[in-house]
C-alpha cells in the first residue's frame, strides 16, 4: 500500500480499494481538508471530457491545492508535434501531480517511464479509466450495502467501454456474479472473461437486457463509445440498441439500482431519473470524495 500512481485496477488490491472506500468516506464528511496544501496538480487531458477533469479539479481544490492544465489538445504542443515523452516531462518539473487523459491504450503506461510523481491515468483510448472504476466500486458499496454477494449487469459497449475494463477488475476482487449484455458486435473480449474465470466469478452473456434487470442488484449502463469506431456506420447500426427506461426498471428488484458513468446519450431514458434506483447522479458525488481520497493516498505515498 504505498503506491503513488495509478495507470490501472489490474494490480489493485481488495485491501487497497477497501481503504480508498474508507479514505472517501472520510472526504464526504471533512468536505475540504489542506492536506494538498501548497501543491500543484495538473490535468491533463487530450481528449474530450468534462466530468473527469472537472471532478479532478475540484478534488484538488477542495484539498488545498492549486491547478493547472490543458482541456483542449489544439491549444496545445501536442500540435506542433511534442512527444507524450517529453510533455510528460514538463509536467514533471511543473506539477507534483499529474492526471492525464489520452486517446491511445496504453498511453499512461508510457507515460510513468519519463515520471515519478504522483500520477492519474484520467482514461487511455478504450484501455483503462481506473478512478472512475474506484467511484463506481465506491457507488455500489454505498447503494448496495455492500458489495459482496450482488449480482451486476454491464449493458452496452463492453468492447469499447474503458470505464467496464477497468471496474471489472475491482468487482472481481469481491464475491459476486456478473452478467454481461451487449449486441454480439460489442461483446466483452476474451482477456475479462478470463480474468472473471481466474478469479473464480461466475458469469453468463446476453442480449436480453430485460431478463439480465429482473436478476440484477446493479445495472452498470454504458454509451456507445461513438468515437472507437473505425467505421461510422458500424456504430449508426449500433446506436440505440439498449434503452433503459422505468417501465424495465420497475420488472427489476426494488432494491436495484442504475449506475451510468456519464454522459449518457440515449441509453437510460429521463423517465428513470427520478426513481430511488437511479444513482447516476449520486455517483457524481462519490467520484469527487473517491477522487480526494484517492489523490491524498497517492501523494502522501511520494518522497521527493
Ligand atoms: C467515461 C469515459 O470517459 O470513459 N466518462 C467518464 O469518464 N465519466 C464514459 C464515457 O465516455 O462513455
Amino acid at each position: 500500500m504505498n503506491r503513488t500512481q495509478l495507470t490501472t485496477t489490474a494490480d489493485l488490491t481488495r485491501e487497497e480499494v477497501d481503504f480508498l472506500i474508507k479514505e472517501a468516506e472520510s472526504m464526504r464528511e471533512a468536505r475540504h481538508t489542506d492536506d494538498l496544501k501548497g501543491k500543484v496538480v495538473a490535468t491533463l487531458f487530450f481528449e474530450p471530457s468534462t466530468r473527469t477533469r472537472l471532478s479532478f479539479e475540484s478534488a484538488a481544490a477542495r484539498l488545498g491545492a492549486s491547478i493547472i492544465g490543458v482541456a483542449d489538445a489544439s491549444t496545445t504542443s501536442t500540435k506542433k508535434g511534442e512527444t507524450l515523452a517529453d510533455t510528460i516531462q514538463v509536467f514533471d518539473k511543473l506539477a507534483d501531480i499529474v492526471v492525464m487523459r489520452q486517446p491511445t491504450s496504453g498511453a499512461a503506461e508510457e507515460v510513468i517511464k519519463y515520471t515519478k510523481k504522483p500520477f492519474v491515468n484520467g482514461g487511455d483510448g478504450a484501455n483503462q479509466h481506473p478512478s472512475q472504476a474506484l467511484l463506481d466500486t465506491y457507488t455500489i458499496h454505498r447503494e448496495a450495502g455492500a458489495i459482496d454477494g450482488k449480482t451486476i449487469a454491464f449493458v452496452g459497449d463492453l468492447k469499447y467501454g474503458r470505464t467496464v475494463h477497468s471496474l471489472l477488475y475491482l468487482v472481481s476482487l469481491y464475491d459476486i456474479k456478473v452478467v454481461f449484455v451487449s449486441p454480439e458486435e460489442l461483446k466483452i473480449s476474451e482477456k475479462y472473461t478470463n480474468l472473471l474465470k481466474e478469479r473464480g466469478v461466475e458469469y453468463e452473456e446476453t442480449e436480453d437486457l430485460s431478463e439480465a434487470v429482473k436478476k440484477s442488484d446493479i445495472i452498470y449502463m454504458t454509451r456507445i463509445q461513438a468515437e472507437r469506431f473505425e467505421d461510422p456506420r458500424e456504430y449508426d447500426k449500433l446506436k440505440g440498441c439498449y434503452i433503459l427506461d422505468a417501465n424495465l426498471v420497475k420488472q427489476g428488484k426494488e432494491s436495484l439500482k442504475v449506475l451510468h458513468p456519464l454522459p449518457r446519450v440515449d441509453e437510460i431514458a429521463t423517465d428513470v431519473d427520478e426513481l430511488p434506483q437511479a444513482a447516476y447522479f449520486r455517483q457524481v458525488e462519490n467520484g469527487l470524495y473517491m477522487r480526494m481520497g484517492l489523490l491524498k493516498y497517492l501523494s502522501s505515498n511520494y518522497n521527493e
